[in-house]
């Protein structure tokens, strides 16, 4: 956070392009919309929309802000975020600290980045049962007509019981007042489902079939993991939290492989693990249609992006 709001001081004194470089031409054009390089940030980097613009001229293809709830809330006690610069990786257990979907309204609208921007959208820790979907339908309804595109994630391990979403009962619920919801609207921009890679690999293929037959347009793969497997005999192995970075890359990009394979027609965006231009490739070779990254700016600064982009 004192990162970015060193770059947005930097962005204000219109000194940020010091930093950055014209990079070659990339458009990609899906759903409607063009992406102008396939480079994009995860979820979580800009929770409120206060670095849109910012971050976007660092030269992103495109922004995905969020995770955002219909209330403010604190998130979890800190410290909460663990940089293991050692293993390129992070730690977090932050639990949707957000500043709530109106303030991050207000933002969308007022940004003055002309590139793509999507919204994450989440339930507040207190929602549950059908509460936890009228919070994904309430910030649907409120960040739609503002967004290029609306994540819905399901897979944060720090909001418990969240995770639950990737039962089937549960995951057709939403999906079906999602539908609901974007016909009344009228809205007819992507729809992405970003999901956990700690579910058993049937339980995302049945997902995977669910929202090729909804008005879903694909997935996100993935999430953070509370697999700490590869941080064993380390003091992180029994850190509670989502693990991000290189530990994460091959699991996630395995993943998106399998899926793509199995159900080449469905768009998958990619993030987990890209630390370099390599990463970034394995994963488009891998069947992802865009890549983002977070754990990667974190522990490499924003050269990241022109390491990956030129
Ligand atoms: C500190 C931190 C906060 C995050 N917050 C969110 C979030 O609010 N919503 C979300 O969908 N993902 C969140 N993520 C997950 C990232 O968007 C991404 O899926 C994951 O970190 C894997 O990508 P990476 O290895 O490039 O970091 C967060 C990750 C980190 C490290």
């Amino acid at each position: 956070m004192i990162a970015l709001n060193a770059l947005n001081i930097l962005h204000k004194l219109k000194l940020l392009r010091l930093l950055t470089k014209k990079y070659k031409n990339d458009e990609h054009i899906f759903g409607g919309i063009t992406f102008s390089n396939r480079l994009g940030t995860a979820a979580g980097l800009d929770k409120n929309g206060d670095f849109i613009d910012c971050l976007g001229a660092l030269g992103f293809g495109f922004i995905e802000v969020g995770t955002i709830t219909p209330l403010p809330q604190p998130g979890n006690p800190k410290p909460r975020v663990f940089r293991l610069f050692d293993q390129n990786a992070v730690i977090n257990r932050l639990g949707f600290n957000n500043k709530g979907v109106d303030h991050l309204v207000k933002k969308l609208k007022s940004r003055k980045y002309k590139g793509v921007v999507g919204v994450n959208i989440g339930a507040n820790k207190s929602s549950d049962g059908q509460q936890r979907i009228n919070d994904y339908i309430l910030c649907f309804n409120k960040v739609a007509q503002y967004s290029d595109y609306v994540t819905i994630n399901i897979s944060s391990p720090n909001t418990p019981g969240l995770r639950n979403l990737h039962d089937d009962k549960n995951i057709k619920n939403l999906i079906e007042s999602i539908e609901n919801s974007a016909r009344e609207l009228n809205f007819n921009k992507p729809i992405f489902l970003k999901i956990s890679p700690d579910e058993p690999l049937e339980v995302i293929k049945s997902i995977a079939e669910y929202v090729q037959k909804s008005i879903l347009t694909g997935l996100i793969i993935s999430n953070t993991t509370i697999n700490k497997e590869a941080l064993k005999n380390s003091i992180y192995e029994e850190f509670e939290g989502g693990l991000s970075g290189s530990p994460l890359m091959e699991r996630s990009t395995s993943l998106l492989r399998v899926i793509n394979q199995e159900y080449p027609e469905l768009p998958i965006i990619g993030v987990g693990g890209v630390m370099s231009k390599e990463d970034f490739k394995k994963k488009l070779e891998s069947g992802a249609l865009l890549v983002q990254i977070y754990t990667g700016f974190i522990i490499k600064g924003p050269r990241i992006v022109s390491d990956i982009l030129n």
